[in-house]
């Protein structure tokens, strides 16, 4: 499985990319605003850190609007991916250019129906948004189990990008689910890493390994 960070704050994006296990990025307009700068520039700076896809969102509404935006997205770099909302104009504009060879993530996916609609419009990811889905009380995990069924049934190679994700077992259960990928917050990035036993089994090699130093200078 694939991990993207979903984030466009360069520190943190930095700080996976020297894990060395961090393979693309995703955005959306909310994250942009957060960081305060220019769309293009915040852009170019993430693609010089991380050399894998980095998803921009479109903000127009209108299928023209997003067609012009995500021409303009892509032109920034070789790695953007153009994010386009599931909507029907969004869906003409992910066919419009996917057809151009622009590659695009399907966004603010809810249903499995949804996500046939970006397969057949030959997106490159689909994104259910997993958190969203429990935050109203609804199995979120359980769409990607879908997705990934459906697609696996008539063969559709849009990759299935688990998005929105809460915490680190978001994760283990979309990788059981057969997701292709998983969008997380840094948080949940260094989560995945910790596990106590981990620390407390390396205190006590330590400890060990100096007692016996200990021992044998004691010996000499
Ligand atoms: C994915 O591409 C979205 O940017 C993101 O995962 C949304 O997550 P949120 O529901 O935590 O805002």
């Amino acid at each position: 499985m694939k991990l993207f960070l979903d984030t466009a704050n360069i520190d943190e994006i930095s700080e996976a990319a020297a894990t060395g296990v961090l393979d693309g990025i995703t955005t959306n307009p909310s994250l942009i605003a957060r960081e305060g700068h220019d769309l293009e520039d915040q852009l170019i700076k993430i693609c010089a850190v991380v050399d894998g896809p980095v998803s921009a969102e479109v903000v127009s509404t209108d299928f023209e609007g997003m067609v012009a935006e995500g021409r303009r997205l892509a032109e920034i770099h070789s790695n953007i991916v153009v994010k386009c909302p599931m909507t029907l104009d969004g869906l003409k504009a992910t066919r419009a250019l996917s057809d151009d060879d622009i590659p695009v993530n399907v966004t603010l996916v809810f249903s499995a129906a949804q996500a046939i609609f970006a397969a057949k419009a030959g997106a490159q990811f689909v994104s259910p948004f997993i958190g969203r889905l429990d935050d109203i009380a609804t199995d979120g995990m359980s769409l990607i189990g879908d997705i990934v069924g459906i697609y696996d049934n008539y063969g559709y190679d849009t990759e299935v990008l688990a998005a929105s994700i809460r915490g680190p077992m978001h994760v283990v259960e979309a990788a059981r689910a057969g997701a292709d990928v998983c969008t997380l917050p840094l948080k949940v990035f260094r989560q995945l890493l910790k596990h106590p036993l981990t620390d407390i089994g390396l205190a006590n090699f330590l400890r060990d390994w100096e007692a016996m130093a200990v021992k044998v200078a004691g010996s000499g």
